[in-house]
């Protein structure tokens, strides 16, 4: 079933609840705004373009609950829906950008009625999100073409089809490359503090029957120096105009070490998740999150530190372009140098519409 999706009974807004995973497959069935915004920040949905789908049925959710009685009154409350579902979480470009897609499409349209100003915003909501599974498919088809047949790969977060609508970005390449064939194994960054790796990345390979080790963040710089790894795959939550990308916290440090022992390091991404308006890292927002994601971890039952400690917790960090071997999106392989590569492929995107 898709991470997220549309259920027309109630209607609401049903997505996996990734909180549970690996210990419970359970949906939630969300019937207002308020639910959504929850599930976004409590992240019972997570990773940029599944946050991107749920925003986009959150704001369809809105209007059709709405008591607006003109299209115009409806536009100007879907406008404010916009602007609170934004601020859930502040890394990750695709929040904003699904909204906006739906805000500028019903823009360009006179509706004669509320009614068909609502089936618009749900039909562009569902379009929004055929296109996210269409398009990891195809970006995976090109990032597979640069595994070779036996590879092993470090992966960190999950990217997988619970970070989209469905087949994911850079753990999307993973599953096509299997599927061709290739014989991929996988080191499994466990990704503290939410242990994104161990609990959702472990979970899909084990159901795709793709084999895996899990791995300690601090070990990837051990991995990466034995010589047994091809290649790191991440995904990436907004790329700065000139390549700089944020992502889940030790993408940086995985990739300066990847640097160092000259393993190429692939950032696999749709252009949904760039964003020309940031020039460099320097201008995209880092959200910090709780502390207590970073002490609350129990180890054989007993707390992992002492009672009263402060803690920081930044969700996300910047890995600098130069560290970046080539992005991998629907629009092809992005190389080196990144201003002019990242610049042609969202003119060619924006052509393509
Ligand atoms: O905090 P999360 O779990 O939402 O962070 C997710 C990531 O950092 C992913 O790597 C990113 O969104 C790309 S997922 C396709």
């Amino acid at each position: 079933m898709p991470t997220v999706s549309w259920d027309p009974r109630g209607p609401s807004v049903q997505m996996i609840d990734q909180r549970l995973i690996p210990n419970q497959v359970k949906t939630l069935q969300l019937t207002s705004i308020e639910e959504v915004i929850e599930a976004i920040q409590t992240m019972a949905v997570r990773g940029a373009p599944a946050i991107g789908a749920a925003a986009a049925f959150g704001l369809a959710l809105a209007a059709e609950q709405s008591q607006a009685e003109t299209v115009d009154a409806l536009r100007d409350e879907l406008t404010e829906s916009c602007e609170m579902i934004a601020r859930a979480r502040p890394t990750a470009v695709n929040l904003r950008w699904a909204l906006d897609r739906i805000l500028r499409k019903t823009a360009e349209v006179r509706y004669q009625s509320v009614a068909e100003f609502q089936a618009a915003v749900l039909a562009e909501a569902e379009a929004l999100a055929e296109d996210d599974v269409r398009i990891n498919r195809r970006m995976a088809e090109f990032g597979a073409a640069e595994l070779p047949d036996r590879a092993t790969v470090i992966h960190h977060c999950n990217t997988g089809a619970l970070a989209t609508v469905d087949h994911g970005t850079a753990l999307g390449v993973v599953f096509t490359a299997h599927e061709q064939g290739k014989q991929i194994h996988v080191l499994v960054d466990e990704t503290r503090p939410r242990l994104q790796g161990s609990r959702l990345t472990a979970w899909e390979l084990q159901q795709a029957g793709i084999p895996f080790d899990i791995i300690t963040d601090n070990a990837a710089g051990y991995f990466l120096a034995s010589g047994e790894v091809d290649a790191v795959l991440v995904g990436a939550d907004r790329v700065a105009a000139n390549g700089d990308v944020a992502n889940k916290i030790g993408t940086y440090m995985l990739a300066l070490a990847a640097q160092a022992n000259n393993v190429p390091f692939y950032c696999v991404a749709p252009t949904s998740t760039f964003d020309p308006a940031a020039a460099t890292g320097d201008e995209i927002p880092i959200e910090e999150r709780d502390p207590a994601e970073v002490l609350g971890l129990a180890l054989l039952g007993q707390p992992v530190s002492p009672a009263d400690c402060s803690a920081r917790n930044p969700a996300f960090d910047i890995t600098p372009h130069r560290l970046v071997t080539a992005f991998v999106t629907e629009q092809g392989i992005l190389r080196p140098p990144f201003t002019d590569s990242i610049l042609q492929a969202l003119q060619s995107k924006d052509d393509q519409q």
